[in-house]
């Protein structure tokens, strides 16, 4: 029988997860729990991090999210990124086989670099760790959304070096998008927790109400038809509703008198529902953070022993034994 395929996935610890996040990875992650590695990876939000409380309350944040979204941590691994210190050792055996165009070409550093951040080393060699995290599970899939799948390509190369360099080493790992497109923020941009134009899954009541009435559209008068295929609010609707229910909402654009704030108010309730049954989950970890910590230190014994494993063979390709 064919062995079943593995999962892995990391989200940056850089602050609460939003709508895109979840849409766009982790409500496949807890989909597919079985033979899976999911974790937060805090050594990559370090890159822009300055704040050692708020990294850990992020971390912390995104552990406990992922837990009320129902990811089952006996079937899956959840685990903290810098409890496996085996992939920063990775990192810097993949680090003699990347060249320096391919890091070059990273859109993320562009983009980052082009927002102002100050450029570090870890900023530009970030795309080698995230290999290291992805090579040191030998994971055949990826689940991500769209602007990682760069990263996932320079995953790949930098494993045919490593294997051409030094024989066949690591597994080559294949991407899986949760959508096909990226998930629009508040703005219209995509949605980021570093641009600020995110609605964060568990923000409920006022504070909801608030970002989603937010939400940029354009002016078409109350009256008037109005297209929802161009439109933030329905392209967010789509995506947690059934066929059924985005059908009809589409009809109420074309059909006029069905104003941006009425299509708001179905998001939001949309929202709401999603996420109700998460809730209640959320504020019992919330209250503890003992059960959420447990969790992680089993996931990261768990997860070692496979890093360890995969790097002893990697040390032992290049001559490092
Ligand atoms: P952010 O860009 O908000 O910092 P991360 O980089 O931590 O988020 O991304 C975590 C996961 O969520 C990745 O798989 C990423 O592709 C996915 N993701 C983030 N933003 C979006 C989006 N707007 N649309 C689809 N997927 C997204
Ligand atoms: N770079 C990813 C992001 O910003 C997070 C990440 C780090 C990741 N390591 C990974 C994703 C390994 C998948 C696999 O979203």
């Amino acid at each position: 029988m064919a062995e079943p395929k593995r999962y892995l996935s990391g989200i940056q610890a850089s602050g609460k997860p939003h709508l895109g996040n979840y849409l766009g990875a982790m409500r496949s992650h807890v989909a597919n729990a079985d033979n899976a590695y999911y974790f937060i990876a805090n050594y990559h939000a370090l890159t822009t991090s300055r704040d050692a409380a708020a990294l850990r309350q992020a971390t912390f944040d995104v552990a406990a999210d992922y837990l009320a979204i129902g990811l089952d941590p006996d079937r899956a691994t959840l685990f903290r990124q810098s409890d496996v210190p085996e992939v920063t050792e990775l990192a810097w055996l993949l680090s003699c086989v990347t060249g320096m165009g391919l890091l070059e070409r990273a859109v993320s550093y562009k983009d980052k670099k082009a927002k102002g951040l100050q450029a570090n080393v870890g900023l530009f060699t970030y795309p080698v760790l995230q290999a290291a995290d992805i090579l040191a599970f030998d994971s055949d899939i990826v689940p991500v959304g769209k602007d990682q799948v760069q990263h996932i390509e320079m995953t790949r190369d930098i494993a045919q070096s490593f294997n051409a360099a030094f024989g066949d080493t690591f597994k080559i790992p294949n991407y899986q998008l949760g959508t096909p497109k990226l998930i629009p923020g508040v703005d219209g941009q995509k949605m980021s927790k570093s641009y600020g134009n995110g609605i964060p899954i568990f923000t409920r009541g006022k504070a909801l109400k608030k970002l989603v009435m937010s939400i940029v559209t354009d002016s078409t008068p109350l009256e008037d038809p109005k297209d929802p295929t161009d439109c933030t609010v329905f392209a967010l609707y789509s995506l947690m509703a059934t066929s059924e229910e985005k059908e009809a909402l589409a009809e109420r654009y074309r059909g006029g008198n069905f104003g941006y704030g009425h299509a708001k108010i179905a998001l939001l309730e949309k929202i709401n529902e999603t996420f109700e049954p998460f809730r209640d989950r959320r504020e019992q970890l919330e209250n503890h953070p003992d059960k959420v910590e447990d969790i992680l230190r089993d996931g990261a014994v768990r997860a070692r022993e496979v890093a360890r494993s995969v790097l002893n063979r990697a040390r032992a390709a290049c001559g490092l034994d």
